[in-house]
């Protein structure tokens, strides 16, 4: 066996509380749908003066354009200590070193001030499953970082359900991971990419919304979904798709690097018009959390 030498430090964690690595930020600035939908809502969000934390700024793309819509100062949080390092480097190169400060550290631990004015939060994965936004967001309220007036871009979130048959097969297995079908995959074989053979067969169901602006998030979601189906179809799997609430007036849902559309495997049944499902998560929990239960068509439609 060949002895290759120890692999270098990692600063890359990677579990279900703490997601990161240089990669995933950058994949963020470079998708522009997103990147310039929250400069708007960061535009329309963010006044003079005001004092904003940037929760996981990453390249720091979000500080920046806080600071250009006229905060006076903004907490840039990043545990990452290339990315933090990096971002120090980008503050100066701007000539913003009086108005952004990067604090290195866990946003869920670190010394922050109390009642900011914005806060910043794009720890986003379809369905607000794998990615820490609800427990972070939890924390800073909890601990009084976020106040009766702080705004939250986003200020919320809407996950819905779809049903679909799909084959799973991939160059002659079955496959039952989740799927990730983000918009880019749509190129299809001209740009390398497997077709996806994934048939939708129900209505598209709003599972749960969260709104970041109340005092208490939920931890978990517990609810019955009513599917309308294509009768006589066999589902075998449920499409999740979400929607960030920017503002009032701004959302954004599936784009290049946030909130594409995730494909779980689900116990094969044939349906009937309807189907009724109890959906089970918890709210940073991982995709593995994600359960959804058949319930008898007579139960109640919501809880
Ligand atoms: C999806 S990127 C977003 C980057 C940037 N805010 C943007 O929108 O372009 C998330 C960033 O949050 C950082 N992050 C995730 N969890 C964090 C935590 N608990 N404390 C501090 N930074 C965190 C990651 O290292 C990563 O750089």
């Amino acid at each position: 066996m060949t002895d290759y030498p120890p692999p270098p430090e990692s600063t890359h964690h990677h579990s279900r509380f703490l997601w990161s690595g240089s990669d995933q930020p950058y994949f963020c600035l470079k998708d522009q749908r997103r990147t310039l939908a929250f400069r708007d809502a960061i535009m329309e969000q963010v006044r003079p003066g005001d004092l904003v934390l940037d929760v996981g700024a990453g390249t720091g793309i979000l500080s920046f354009f806080a600071a250009a819509a006229g905060a006076s100062k903004v907490i840039a949080v990043e545990f990452d200590p290339m990315l933090a390092s990096a971002l120090r480097e980008s503050v100066q190169a701007n000539g913003l070193g009086d108005v952004v400060e990067v604090v290195e550290g866990d946003v869920l631990s670190a010394e922050l001030p109390s009642d900011v004015d914005v806060v910043i939060a794009e720890l986003i994965d379809t369905g607000l499953l794998d990615e820490m936004q609800v427990p972070v967001l939890a924390s800073l309220k909890e601990r009084g970082v976020a106040g009766k007036h702080t705004r939250f871009i986003p200020q919320g979130y809407e996950t819905y359900l779809e049903l679909v048959e799909t084959t799973n097969e991939y160059y002659g297995f079955k496959i039952l991971a989740p799927k990730h079908e983000w918009p880019f995959y749509a190129q299809g074989a001209t740009a390398g990419w497997l077709e996806s053979d994934e048939k939708l067969v129900s209505d598209r169901v709003l599972a749960f919304s969260v709104d970041f602006c109340e005092d208490e998030l939920p931890a978990h979601v517990s609810r019955s979904v009513t599917f309308d189906c294509a009768p006589g179809s066999h589902p075998n799997a449920v499409r999740l798709s979400g929607v960030a609430l920017l503002s009032d007036t701004l959302s954004i849902g599936a784009c290049n690097s946030l909130n594409g559309d995730k494909v779980l495997p689900l116990a094969p049944f044939q349906s009937e018009s309807m189907a009724c499902f109890r959906v089970l998560c918890e709210l940073g929990g991982g995709l593995g959390s994600f359960r959804m239960i058949r319930e008898q068509e007579a139960s109640s439609p919501s809880a």
